[in-house]
């Protein structure tokens, strides 16, 4: 048997919601400039895809935490298993987000942030699961507003596969289904 996936956004309803936070967010940085942080892996598609709709000079750095095992339930403890490259000092950071789930990421990154000084911190997420929230945060920018579903592709996996996929789908693995 082979995993069940169904389309739950399409690529182009990807593409038409991008160019809007792209548009919306280059109309709020007027003047300013932004230094885009991409949390990896997840966020890699929906930031490089995001950061070609925006129109002030944009900074690219990336990063990488943690806070799932292979599985899909978050663990709560978050770690960075990369850093930034360059210093976030000063900067306008606008943290991109594949999605929002429990809200322990982001929680600790807005935090990060603020400790090291940045001039403002932002939050962007392509997909928010509000139903499964553990902390609240007030992110800036959502994609969508999705179910309690556990999603695949365009950057999300599971157990690393499936991030390749252009729209976001749900996945009913081969050892799950009846
Ligand atoms: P949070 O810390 O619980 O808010 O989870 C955020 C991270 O969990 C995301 O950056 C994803 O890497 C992962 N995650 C949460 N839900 C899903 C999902 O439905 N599919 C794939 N990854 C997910
Ligand atoms: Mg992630």
């Amino acid at each position: 048997m082979e995993d069940k996936i169904s389309v739950m956004l399409s690529e182009e309803e990807l593409d038409k919601r991008i160019r809007e936070l792209g548009a919306q967010i280059s109309e709020d940085y007027k003047g300013e400039s932004i230094f885009l942080v991409c949390i990896l892996k997840g966020a890699a598609m929906f930031a490089c895809e995001l950061a070609k709709r925006i129109t002030v000079p944009v900074v690219m750095d990336f990063m990488a935490t943690s806070s799932y095992g292979s599985g899909t339930v978050s663990s709560g403890d978050v770690k960075i298993k990369k850093d930034l490259d360059l210093s976030p000092e000063g900067q306008n950071v606008l943290i991109v987000e594949d999605i929002i789930d429990s809200g322990n990421t982001l929680n600790f990154l807005s935090h990060l942030f603020a400790e090291r000084n940045a001039k403002s911190v932002k939050m962007c997420t392509m997909l928010d699961k509000p139903d499964r929230r553990e902390v609240d945060v007030a992110v800036d920018y959502t994609g969508f507003t999705i179910p309690d579903e556990f999603v695949i592709g365009f950057g999300l996996d599971y157990d690393q596969r499936y991030r390749n996929l252009p729209y976001i789908g749900v996945v009913e693995p081969a050892d799950k289904q009846e």
